[in-house]
């Protein structure tokens, strides 16, 4: 598109949310033509800068729509599940607005994981095995039957990543469920799904889709746990490195043609009205072993700290992309990925995932962009000295891109260690299983 007409074309845009993922969307939707003002609610002191910041929450739907209706906003950008959860795509869309994210009903497969693992049955994606239960007798006793080792415990609703157990054995398992239906995840956990333990590399696949195709964006490893050698408890993910070699052209096929398509079958056979970002948390088995890819969860949104690895190798504009899945026209719409490698850090407060303080001094306003690396920032605030401070567990993502993963990782590290805040936390081997890979 010419600069006049984009010029002419220029658009408001309202991102909902405030962490890592949300900065990394709007970074890269500020680069396109299209972008007017971008307003981000809440946002964080690192989107402050380049953006207009709005105190309404993720979770204030009507506030949100006002918003939008009152500064004529031409695309919101939902980030977190809880709005999607909740309803904010359909209350904005009766309103006339344009929203990048599913309605209610569709985010339900990630918002329900009864739902989830009942939709992949019922469309043939494999999954690993599992059953629903509300009492507690009745999955302890489930738990006897099955064979001594690892079982998954997950609460079925939504429990800021919080609600999966991966127990060791049986007692670990039964432990687990006790305290779910005891109340420990609030309502989430009054209904937990026990599935079987499967083996094998995890690979977070994104996608786009208008409800008509998915597109497929570039695969990509998160880490999961906490401790180095993917040891410890489980996190929302403490940094991700992209593409994903194991990710081949064959494993790619059978994602598409065992995965995707039966998946965007299901949509459209159920009537789910799904514009957004859908995510699919994969298992690849393990090399040589006769099983395909299977998925072990559907997020109904942008992964974090994925999109800090996406949005940098992202060459096409993102405006034009969202607009094409919000409109149903996505098949006219160019995809184009950088052939680099990125990589991210993400630096947590010390004690996350259980208790850490806040409120610690950060000892530089840590800019969006230093050199070739870039900083996005979580769990940050401003105190009354306006210095920036911890406000949560994730606290910043530093990302870099570059031709080898070597450098990416350099660079990235070099950042990181150049960002101070008492007790901060990350873990140095990111990429530790891509490098493997190499040195083979
Ligand atoms: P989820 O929130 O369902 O993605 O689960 C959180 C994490 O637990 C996943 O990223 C996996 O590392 C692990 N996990 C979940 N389900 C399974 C499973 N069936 N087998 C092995 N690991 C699992
Ligand atoms: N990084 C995992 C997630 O966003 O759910």
């Amino acid at each position: 598109m010419d600069r006049v007409k984009a010029e002419a074309e220029k658009i408001k845009i309202l991102v909902v949310g405030g962490g890592a993922r949300e900065h990394a969307l709007a970074w890269k939707l500020a680069q396109s033509p299209r972008a007017g003002q971008i307003f981000v609610a809440p946002g964080n002191p690192g989107l402050e800068i380049m953006t207009s910041l709005t105190p309404l929450k993720a979770d204030d739907l009507d506030g949100l729509t006002q918003f939008a209706l009152e500064r004529n906003i031409g695309l919101t950008v939902i980030g977190p599940e809880v709005p999607l959860a909740l309803g904010l795509a359909d209350q904005m869309e009766k309103a006339g607005l344009t929203v990048f994210g599913p309605r209610a009903a569709a985010a339900r497969l990630e918002s329900s994981k009864p739902f989830a693992k009942d939709f992949m049955t019922r469309h043939g994606v494999p999954t690993a095995a599992y059953r629903v239960f509300n009492s507690q007798d009745e999955a302890l006793a489930y738990l006897n039957d099955r064979p001594e080792g690892p079982q998954v415990v997950k609460a079925a609703g939504l429990a800021q990543g919080k609600g999966v157990t991966v127990a060791g054995s049986r007692a670990e398992a039964k432990q687990a469920v006790r305290e779910a239906l005891a109340g420990r995840f609030g309502p989430a956990g009054r209904e937990v799904v026990i599935e079987d333990f499967i083996e094998g590399e995890e690979v977070s696949l994104l996608a786009f889709t208008d409800g008509q195709i998915i597109v497929p964006m570039l695969p990509v490893q998160d880490h999961k746990r906490l401790g180095e050698g993917d040891t410890g408890p489980n996190t929302g993910g403490m940094g991700a490195y992209c593409p994903v070699a194991a990710y081949t052209p064959e494993v790619a096929r059978q994602v598409e043609a065992a995965i995707i398509q039966p998946t965007l079958e299901g949509l459209k056979a159920e009537g789910l009205d799904y514009r957004g970002c859908l995510y699919f948390g994969l298992m690849l088995p393990p090399p040589g072993s006769a099983g395909g890819p299977v998925v072990i969860e559907y997020n109904a949104r942008f992964g974090d700290p994925e999109t800090e690895v996406l949005m940098p190798l992202l060459k096409s504009d993102l405006v034009e992309i969202m607009l094409a899945c919000a409109q149903r026209r996505l098949a006219g719409q160019t995809i184009e990925w950088s052939d680099e490698t990125a990589v991210c850090v993400v630096m947590a407060s010390g004690g996350y995932p259980g208790d850490y303080q806040t409120g610690l001094v950060i000892t530089e306003s840590v800019p969006s962009v230093v050199g070739a690396s870039l900083a996005f920032h979580a769990g940050t605030a401003v105190n009354e000295y306006r210095e920036i401070v911890t406000s949560g567990g994730r606290v910043i993502t530093v990302a870099a891109k570059d031709a080898t993963l070597e450098q990416a990782l350099f660079i990235a590290y070099d950042r990181v260690r150049s960002i101070y805040f008492k007790n901060s936390y990350h873990r140095r081997d990111i990429a530790h299983r891509e490098l493997a890979r190499r040195s083979k």
